[in-house]
């Protein structure tokens, strides 16, 4: 029987496996909840394609019962402490995020204990651990909003990522301490190579992550997150843009304007491509297989789930304050 199913796995077409997803997913009452950095096959058959904010609020919202997370493990992880009680799976559980990694527990317990008067903002894209250590949570779609919610004078360490917590300074003139940490697909982006498509595109806009350098977003015409660049790119009068950041938002850009003209930015020669080699170890052949076996799957223990969700749910609570979410 397993060999039968391997072989049937095998042989199958994208279109046949892309139906049989859809067929567990309703004999379930599963829903399939996706980020923008997922490949274009999988987006097309999700429940809800978003960003990091979006997806978490879609993870408080769901009735289903069993939650299937294409992204990347913090992700899926934020899904299952805001739903203890629900099945959460993921395709593959080794697809991680180098800006997560960059910041073990130990070594911020450590940093956090020489600055006692502060508090902690931690980006989303952190492990549960470094959750259970945040007073509250942000994404790159309210980071800015979240800082400012607090008054100006109040401390603040910003984890883990430094291009985004330079970002959010320089534009709200606080002094946050930063964790250095970066995400490697978005802070190896090329600003040569953007100058020289600046250039060759003169009628061209530059939309911006803010994980990408300083460097980078100094350079842009916009700057926010995935959700944000799309919209963006969807009500500006510009014909074209070139895209500093992940290359899987293309596909909701090109979907959203078939008529607009998208250049993604290249990366330096240490990688040849944008593609975040982490979102894309979720294959539709792993969907399939997560769907039909129920796993693998996210566990939590109580304890972290208890402190962890506090920081994510003051976020939310922000959010819908001011009309974000
Ligand atoms: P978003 O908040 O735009 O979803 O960013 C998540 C991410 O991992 C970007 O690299
Ligand atoms: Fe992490 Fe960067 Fe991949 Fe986003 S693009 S999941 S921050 S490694």
């Amino acid at each position: 029987m397993k060999n039968k199913e391997k072989n049937f796995v095998n042989f199958d077409s994208k279109s046949q496996l892309k139906e049989k997803i859809l067929k567990l997913k309703k004999d379930n009452n599963a829903v399939l909840l996706a980020h923008y950095y997922q490949i274009s096959e999988i987006q097309d058959i999700a429940d809800y394609v978003g960003d990091s904010l979006g997806l978490a609020q879609n993870a408080v919202k769901t009735k289903s019962d069993i939650i299937v997370f294409s992204g990347v493990h913090f992700m899926a992880e934020t899904a299952k402490i805001l739903n203890p009680e629900k099945l959460v799976i993921v395709p593959d559980l080794d697809a991680g995020c180098s800006l997560a990694e960059s910041c073990p527990e130990d070594d911020f317990k450590k940093f956090k204990e020489k600055y006692p008067d502060h508090i902690v903002i931690s980006y989303i894209n952190c492990t549960a651990a470094i959750k259970t250590m945040s007073d509250v949570i942000c994404t790159s779609g309210n980071a800015i909003q979240i800082v400012e919610s607090f008054p100006k004078e109040q401390k603040i360490i910003f984890a883990p990522d430094k291009n985004l917590g330079g970002y959010i300074n320089r534009k709200t003139g606080r002094n946050m301490i930063l964790w250095n940490g970066t995400c490697e697909v978005h802070n190896i982006l090329n600003t040569e190579e953007i100058i020289n498509l600046k250039i060759k595109n003169k009628e061209a806009k530059l939309i911006a992550h803010p994980e990408c350098k300083a460097t980078v977003l100094e350079l842009a015409d916009f700057v926010g997150s995935t959700s944000a660049m799309l919209k963006f790119t969807k009500f500006d009068d510009s014909k074209k843009y070139i895209v500093a950041t992940e290359t899987g938002i293309l596909h909701q850009m090109r979907k959203e304007s078939p008529e607009k003209e998208f250049i993604i930015v290249p990366s330096d020669e240490t990688c040849s491509c944008n593609d975040c080699f982490e979102m894309k170890k979720n294959t539709l052949k792993k969907l399939y297989l997560c769907m039909k076996y129920k796993k693998p799957e996210i566990l939590i223990s109580n304890d972290i789930i208890e402190k962890a969700k506090k920081p994510i749910i003051r976020m939310l609570d922000i959010s819908r304050k001011l009309k974000l979410i």
